[in-house]
């Protein structure tokens, strides 16, 4: 068994639940005698955080975005320091949902295993990975889960937690699970028959899911949402009516949409639609580039998969962001204001966040 000395726990969370997770991680090093500190990703500085002392454990617990860690995340681990020989505890948070009487458990897929093969190469040693299932948050798409089923998902992956974690002290180290056995089957399969799934997620999807957000005319311009972004990804505009605004490095972790104190945050679907339509739109570039090096005699060569996807994306990116801005100005105006207000799932639902979890429990203040 490998006696851990001190441990680090970090945490990146939109709406609580890998807070959750972390802080009974944090809670559990303590009960068994390790002390330990909760660190949120956003203040972290591992070069100090994690001394190069034998013994260190780093715990890291984050929400499945796509099947992946959030970039964020990614590279937050990119930045991490060499230590040889420190464990590393990779703990992903998925999304799941009752209906009626079963349970649907998430997938963190690629999110299970990517941590530890990242800081492998930094010199880590990983010791195991456990993804538990929270209450689903996408609340920008689907109702929340109910309060009482959230209370019942959250008891049951403690419950869970409780039974892993007991045998992850008891052995030091701890990767042939079930669980894992279920991620790594996933993990097969996405890289089986999508292999670019996790790579469009990260060059496409992230932004879109970022790019469909605005603000309601309940905004008040208290710049809560701003002031508590993990990612920085929220500017207020304006100055007599200031307004948030959605930058390019939003990753849809939707701490804006649910702690929104006037529950102003809307996900628009229509407008979800039409930008689905402008890419469809920006794939027809990809097309033309396609037939055009066909006709003209010498350019056959430079027509593949990877140029024509270049193509699309040259078309794609600044149709992109110009089309955000205009529906930024649009959304100022208050007729645009409230017809997406009311075709706005979000509008009528009841926002998700963790149970007994605070605004300042996840920036950390
Ligand atoms: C943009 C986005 C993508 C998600 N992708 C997945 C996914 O691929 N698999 C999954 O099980 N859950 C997925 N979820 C659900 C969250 O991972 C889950 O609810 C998580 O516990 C949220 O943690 P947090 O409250 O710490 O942010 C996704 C949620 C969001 C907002
Ligand atoms: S969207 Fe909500 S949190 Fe953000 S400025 Fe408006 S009222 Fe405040
Ligand atoms: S803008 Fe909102 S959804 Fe995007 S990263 Fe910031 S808090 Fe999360």
């Amino acid at each position: 068994m490998r006696k851990f000395s001190r441990a680090t726990v970090y945490f990146a969370s939109g709406t609580g639940n890998s807070y959750l997770l972390a802080a009974w991680f944090r809670d559990a090093c303590v009960t068994k005698g390790i002390p330990a500190a909760l660190i949120p990703v956003t203040r972290a500085d591992p070069s100090r955080d994690i001394t190069p002392a034998s013994g260190e454990l780093v715990a890291l617990a984050f929400p499945t975005h796509g099947g992946l860690p959030p970039w964020s995340v990614i590279k937050f681990l990119l930045r991490m320091p060499r230590r040889r020989g420190t464990s590393f505890l990779c703990l992903p948070t998925r999304g799941s949902l009752y209906i009626g009487p079963v349970l649907v458990p998430g997938a963190a897929i690629l999110a299970s295993f990517l941590p530890s093969i990242l800081l492998l190469f930094k010199g880590f040693r990983p010791v195991g990975a456990a993804s538990f299932d929270m209450p689903v948050n996408m609340t920008s798409m689907h109702p929340t889960v109910t309060s009482r089923h959230a209370a019942r998902i959250s008891a049951r992956a403690k419950r869970k937690f409780d039974r892993y974690i007991a045998r992850f002290f008891r052995a030091g180290s701890l990767w042939l699970t079930r669980n894992n056995l279920y991620e790594a089957v996933w993990s097969f399969l996405i890289l089986y028959f999508f292999p670019l799934f996790p790579l469009l997620y990260l060059v496409v999807g992230r932004f879109f899911m970022g790019k469909i957000m605005f603000a309601t005319d309940r905004c008040t311009g208290c710049g809560t949402c701003a002031a508590s972004c993990p990612a920085g990804a929220l500017v207020m505009k304006g100055k007599k009516r200031p307004r948030p605004f959605w930058r390019y490095n939003c990753e849809h972790c939707l701490r804006c949409l649910n702690f929104c104190p006037h529950r102003a945050v809307g996900a628009s679907l229509p407008w979800a639609a039409f930008l689905w339509w402008l890419g469809t739109a920006a794939a027809a570039g990809g097309a033309v580039f396609a037939k055009l090096t066909a006709l003209i005699p010498g350019l056959e060569s430079v027509r593949g998969y990877w140029t024509v996807e270049l193509v699309n994306s040259v078309v794609y990116y600044p149709v992109f962001i110009a089309a955000y801005f205009l529906f930024y100005c649009l959304t100022r105006w208050k007729p645009v204001n409230v017809l997406l207000s009311w075709t706005c799932p979000s509008f009528f639902l009841v926002q998700y966040r963790a149970p007994e979890t605070s605004l300042k429990d996840l920036t950390g203040g």
